[in-house]
């Protein structure tokens, strides 16, 4: 049943999958019975599928549509810029688009001057962060966390410790990063997670307490040769795991008593997702380079690599040293500008609203313990504001996915995350209500008492 209380119907969209199938690459798209949905039509938290099921989305498409889908203002920007130029010639002859975002990049960033370098995906502005940690240091190599996910182009690849992603690539990519563990939080502790961590989290070398990963840390830039330490101030694909209180600030004195630059990859975490304009406000540190993506575009593809240390890649001489074709996109600019100007204006009414999404989880939770679910399945919550993840510890690999694909059926987008797929993720555009999250919280506690 859809959340309107139709059965779903699938025989457009089956159609339409198998033509896929036979064209796309077979790596891209993950097709079963009754998975994906075929996307038609999207307005506010709904989408709409090609056989006209409705579903309310709470990904917010992998983040992206912060403000909803099919936003007026952005839809109004869209058209007036498309009007005039929807291409330009990224690092020849700019246009005012570029330098309206580019400006606005700097006033809201943690820096009293920022310049930033433009791109369209995450993993092309963690391209940009990556190489101009090299530029500023003259080191080569990295450090980043296990469950980190920063993109899949090669940089970025190379920071990656899940192998679903390196396999086939690793001689490409050895040498190149350092792996260190994530930290356990105390509460992860008391859900007797050390030892779930050893059977659970092989791949993803967890240790369980913090002094043990600083320690490690302190090895790996004891060398010198690490320009940057890179991290997410909120592990997203990760399972929406927060850091425990006070260990960046340890990181960023550790990394700069080394001489190593901090990365902040804010391309799932910036621009509102966590209640504040970046996640790294939460934590009080400002990285070396920050990296936005995702949201900044509002739906068409725009990243940017922020920050004051810009200038060490020299001017440029007619060749421009780290460029694309798509550069600065007018379109992508025009539609950022008008994306990221009002998240800014409506983010006291999106933090107002995350009250009653406090409430909508802490009704959920009490009527789990009431039907005494939590001794068969025990969870617990993860994640800050709009970026939550309810954690299923002791289930089998692959459970979140299972529940994920049941609320589908019920008329809710949502997303496994986390290295084991243990986690049910809720990244919804910022504009969902606690009711929202009421009604799917309230559907997750059928699946689950099932
Ligand atoms: C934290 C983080 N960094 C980087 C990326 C890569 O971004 P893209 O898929 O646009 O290359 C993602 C994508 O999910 C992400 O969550």
């Amino acid at each position: 049943m859809t959340s309107r209380g139709r059965t779903r119907k699938t025989i457009e969209s089956k159609r339409w999958l198998a033509r896929l199938q036979k064209v796309e690459s077979p790596d891209v798209t993950y097709v079963s019975d009754t998975f994906p949905i075929m996307m038609k039509k999207a307005r506010g938290m709904r989408i709409t599928d090609m056989d006209g099921n409705s579903y309310l989305d709470f990904t917010a498409c992998f983040g992206v549509m912060a403000l909803g889908h099919g936003n007026p203002l952005l839809q109004r920007a869209m058209r007036a810029q498309s009007a005039k130029l929807v291409h330009g010639m990224g690092d020849v002859h700019p246009t005012a688009s570029k330098v309206l975002l580019l400006e606005l990049l700097a006033r809201i960033s943690p820096y009293d001057s920022a310049k930033s370098v433009l791109s369209l995906s995450g993993g092309e502005a963690m391209e940009s962060a990556l190489k101009t940690a090299m530029v500023v240091t003259g080191r080569h190599q990295f450090a980043s966390f296990s469950g980190g996910y920063h993109g899949l182009h090669f940089g970025p690849l190379a920071l990656s410790d899940r192998n679903t992603f390196t396999r086939g690539f690793e001689p490409w990519l050895e040498g190149k990063n350092h792996v260190i563990p994530f930290p356990l939080t105390r509460s992860e502790m008391s859900l007797g997670c050390e030892e779930l961590d050893e059977k659970f989290y092989q791949n993803t070398h967890a240790l369980p307490h913090w002094d043990t990963v600083l320690e490690k840390l302190e090895d790996v830039l004891r060398g010198r040769k690490i320009a940057a330490v890179v991290m997410e101030p909120l592990q997203g694909r990760g399972g929406e795991r927060t850091w425990p209180s006070g260990f960046i600030s340890q990181v960023e004195k550790l990394a700069h008593q080394f001489g190593t630059m901090l990365i902040f990859d804010e391309i799932y975490t910036g621009l509102g997702r966590t209640g504040s304009l970046f996640a790294s406000d939460h934590e009080g540190v400002v990285p070396d380079l920050l990296v936005l993506g995702k949201a900044l575009g509002g739906g068409l593809p725009l990243s940017a690599c922020v920050g004051e240390c810009l200038d060490a890649w020299g001017k440029s001489t007619g060749e421009a040293r780290h460029t694309s074709t798509f550069l600065g996109h007018p379109l992508a600019c025009a539609v950022g500008h008008a994306a990221v100007s009002e998240i800014i204006r409506r983010l006291p009414e999106f933090k107002r609203e995350l009250l009653h999404v406090e409430k909508s989880f802490g009704k959920f939770f009490e009527a789990y313990a009431a039907a005494d679910l939590h001794k068969r399945i025990p969870i617990q919550l993860r994640g800050r504001g709009f970026m939550r993840g309810i954690w299923f510890p002791t289930t089998n690999p692959g459970f979140a996915a299972q529940v994920s694909e049941q609320l589908l059926e019920l008329g809710f987008i949502t997303l496994p995350s986390g290295p084991r797929g243990d986690v049910l993720s809720f990244t919804p555009p910022l504009i969902a209500r606690g009711k929202d999250f009421d009604l799917v919280l309230k559907a997750l506690l059928q699946v689950l008492a099932k």
